[in-house]
């Protein structure tokens, strides 16, 4: 029999209840995976706090109880990277337990900051994502300590792959997927703009010329996705001799697309690793 993912019994922590971490939430409660009595959250002001518990329906607070703290099994970190030391600090002093599953989404924090930062080995699962997580088709990549229950295990891996793509990696390999997934969709938007600008200044109106290449986008991925055929194969098969599309093709390589876009995954990858060995500020 397949297991299920949920945690009947537990309590989830969501320290940072902002964008990425309310989308947790929402995702948790749409899918059933956890009810909202089951599921506590914080934010840094109380107007946020309020914002949170009317919207998720789950209880918000600056500073968690410790009576929450001590029943909780899976706490979601999901604040900004400099503010991430000073509040697992902060949660050690409330009665953080010692086997809770700390799940972290922040940019740059490593799984050995965070069991340094709270002075033992607390089973840690670190997670890259990205904001398609809010409209479900992330793509997330997970590393962990060694020592995560089974049981919260299941129930994050669970969680994520309800949210897009999800794929266990060596944590070595965060920075570069910090550098191609996580930053992707940015780089995605500005490629998206300067294809609907060509098209505003050959007469489309702005909203089709967004529309279309926000569809083209979907469909060329889903194709190389549910083909498995290689871009360059699929690409062939819609260059005809003389054409457009070889036309087209010959200006991006005139202006060097293919390195610049590989290089600019470098550079984010080296930039995601110097996050992750720099002091952030406090
Ligand atoms: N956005 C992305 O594309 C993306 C993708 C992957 C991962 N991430 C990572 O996810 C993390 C969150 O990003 P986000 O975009 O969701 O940020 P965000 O919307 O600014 O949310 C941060 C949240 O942390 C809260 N907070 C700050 N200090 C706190 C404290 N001391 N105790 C409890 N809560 C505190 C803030 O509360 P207030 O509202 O009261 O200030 C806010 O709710 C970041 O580390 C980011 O690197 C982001």
């Amino acid at each position: 029999m397949k297991k299920r993912n949920t945690l009947p019994a537990s309590q989830i922590g969501i320290v940072g209840a902002g964008v990425m971490g309310a989308a947790l939430g929402r995702a948790m409660l749409d899918t059933g995976l956890a009810k909202a009595a089951g599921i506590w959250a914080t934010t840094r002001t109380g107007a946020s706090a309020s914002v949170v518990e009317k919207e998720l329906g789950i209880r918000c607070t600056v500073h968690p109880p410790t009576q929450w703290l001590q029943k909780t099994k899976i706490l979601f970190l999901c604040v900004k990277p400099g503010q991430a030391r000073g509040v697992l600090k902060s949660l050690l002093k409330a009665g953080l337990r010692a086997d809770a599953v700390v799940v972290s989404i922040v940019t740059g924090l490593t799984l050995a900051d965070i069991q340094s930062a709270l002075g033992r080995a607390q089973p840690t699962i670190r997670i890259i994502t990205n904001t398609p997580l809010l409209v479900r088709e992330a793509c997330t990549a997970i590393t962990s300590t060694g020592n995560i229950p089974a049981e919260q295990g299941r129930f994050v891996k669970g969680l994520f792959a309800h949210l897009g793509l999800v794929q266990e990696v060596e944590e070595s390999l965060c920075d570069v997927l910090t550098g191609l997934s996580a930053s992707g969709p940015a780089y995605m938007y500005l490629i998206m703009e300067a294809f609907a600008d060509g098209g505003v200044r050959m007469g489309l109106a702005r909203e089709t010329a967004l529309q279309f290449t926000a569809q083209m986008v979907r469909g060329a991925a889903t194709m190389v996705q549910r083909s498995g055929r290689h871009p360059a194969s699929l690409r062939d098969d819609v260059t005809t001799p003389s054409g457009c599309t070889i036309a087209g093709l010959f200006v991006m390589e005139d202006g060097k697309l293919r390195s610049t876009l590989a290089r600019a995954v470098e550079e984010a990858t080296k930039t995601a690793r110097a996050l992750g060995q720099s002091t952030p500020p406090k």
